[in-house]
């Protein structure tokens, strides 16, 4: 008996950020976590990413597969494909890099420079990851290999989907996947005649959003299918309360858009090897979590207390995440006997009202204002409980690692975190106000004073499972669904 099986499926994923290399948030942490997983899972995944110079550092025995210019402002772009393992125990993937150092070659963030306004020529910087996503998969870059599936990622790369649509020979096809649709790479109708894309496109039913040029709306428009983070998120952004102006496309693709979950990285993500902590521990011993409770404790000048149940934040400090709602529970919590350890850095008054709070309440409250990688890990052990108070939140990946790490979640009951937090292994509050978060913090503490409840709650929340190899199984349905027919 003979079997015919189809060939692995080919998909190319498009985005601004990969983790550990250029990381403004939980995107990157998808963008280097997923494409393992996909060819874990037997698919043919590749990468395209802008050139910035950690990404093109880390690129191991890069090929030149392409040269043109002048493009997007770009005198001359090449464009090479290398591998790049960006995990100490993920598989290396083959990635494509656009290396046009007038647009990427740069000291500061991917989308701003260092004095915190957007890079002036973003359209050009996005618009070009874009452009070359789209001819890679209309085979019209790389002869040698050609996409069944262009996958895009938030709005950097959501203009993919709207030149392969202009492309008629293209046999692949596309999705979009919406990691935050608050942010929506919004410029100058005007500047439209910098992308080389038909004028009859900046219309409503188009790119053009209230007199704007949308990148987001590029994909929402022109992709094939829509993705976001989480069940919730899909179906919260086609309401007028989280659908940030275009609700109403959204509700109109609603058969098109589905939510997918994130996972978590093991590598990354583990008590029992993460090498930032003071000592290990699983579910199965828990100790060395006291300990490094005591670690972080001292670390951050707090009270060295073992009763005393700790909040931590990871975060960005941006209105999207409520941390002023943790700013107006705070008496009510310090007077519980709880203490709070943030990390974060954003917004200035954010940071300067978390540096006062420390100032008021010393030993109860500290606070480290920065981006620091393995202090968010010392955080996530040695916390009890991990806040995100979010007003809104597409998948939100703190609270999956707080509860890896034993460290229970209190959330607000929206977006991917009512779909990852119940009761079984977290707290829950409904309304973005200050009552209810204190409301829900004061049921964690006592609980956090019952241990043997506290501690039946950590395994539990331990033992959830949120792997890559669970999440890339339904992106690998998804494709299929969408396989290119032969010919
Ligand atoms: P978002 O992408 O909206 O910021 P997520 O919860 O999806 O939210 O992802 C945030 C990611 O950024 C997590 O990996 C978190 O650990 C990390 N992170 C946020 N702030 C900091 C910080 N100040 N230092 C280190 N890591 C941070
Ligand atoms: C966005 C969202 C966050 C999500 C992340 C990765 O930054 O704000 O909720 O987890 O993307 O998908």
């Amino acid at each position: 008996m003979t079997t015919t099986s189809a060939p692995p499926l080919r998909m190319l994923h498009a985005a601004a950020e990969i983790f550990p290399l250029v990381k403004t948030g939980g995107l990157a942490d998808v963008v280097g976590a997923l494409p393992p997983a996909l060819l874990a899972a037997g698919a043919d995944a590749r990468l395209l990413l802008p050139g910035m110079p950690a990404i093109l550092e880390a690129v191991s025995r890069p090929r030149k597969v392409a040269e043109f210019g002048p493009a997007f402002g770009a005198a001359r772009v090449t464009l090479r494909i290398g591998r790049l393992k960006v995990g100490a125990g993920e598989p290396a993937v083959q990635a494509y890099v656009i290396d046009a150092p007038w647009l990427y070659a740069r000291a500061g963030g991917p989308y701003q420079g260092p004095d915190g306004k957007p890079w002036d020529d973003n359209l050009q910087r996005f618009g070009l990851l874009g452009w070359v996503s789209a001819q890679l998969a209309g085979g019209g870059l790389d002869p040698a290999w050609r996409p069944d599936i262009l996958h895009a990622h938030d709005w950097h790369a959501a203009l993919a989907c709207s030149y392969l649509r202009m492309n008629p020979g293209a046999a692949a096809r596309s999705v979009f996947t919406v990691h935050n649709l608050a942010y929506q790479g919004l410029f100058p109708q005007g500047d439209f005649r910098l992308l080389g894309l038909p004028q009859r496109l900046m219309q409503p039913d188009g790119l053009e959003f209230h007199g704007w040029l949308s990148f987001m709306k590029g994909g929402l428009m022109h992709a094939d299918r829509l993705t976001t983070v989480s069940p919730t998120y899909a179906r919260e952004i086609t309401t007028p309360e989280f659908g940030c102006g275009v609700e109403g496309v959204l509700r109109e693709r609603a058969a098109d858009l589905s939510g997918i979950l994130n996972g978590v990285d093991p590598h990354h993500w583990d008590p029992a090897t993460d090498r930032s902590l003071a000592a290990h521990y699983s579910a199965v011993d828990l100790t060395g979590k006291a300990r490094c409770k005591a670690a972080l404790q001292r670390e951050m000048g707090l009270a060295v207390r073992a009763d005393a149940p700790l909040f931590g934040v990871v975060s960005r400090l941006s209105e999207q995440k409520g941390l002023d709602l943790v700013l107006a529970a705070l008496p009510a919590l310090l007077a519980e006997g709880a203490q709070l350890a943030l990390l974060g850095s954003g917004e200035a008054p954010l940071e300067q009202s978390f540096e006062a709070a420390t100032a008021a309440y010393p030993g109860q409250v500290a606070t480290r204002i920065g981006y620091d990688e393995a202090f968010a890990h010392r955080i996530m052990a040695g916390a009890d409980l991990i806040l995100v108070p979010s007003r809104f939140e597409p998948c939100g990946l703190t609270q999956l690692y707080g509860m890896r790490y034993g460290t229970l979640p209190l959330v607000r009951r929206v977006g991917g975190l009512a779909d990852t937090v119940d009761d079984r292994v977290g707290f829950l509050f409904e309304d973005a106000e200050a009552g209810a978060l204190t409301a829900a913090a004061r049921r964690a503490v006592l609980t956090y004073r019952e241990p043997a409840r506290w501690r039946a709650m950590q395994q539990e929340a331990m033992a959830r499972d949120h792997s890559w190899d669970a999440v890339a199984a339904r992106y690998m349905a998804l494709y299929e669904s969408m396989r290119p027919t032969a010919g």
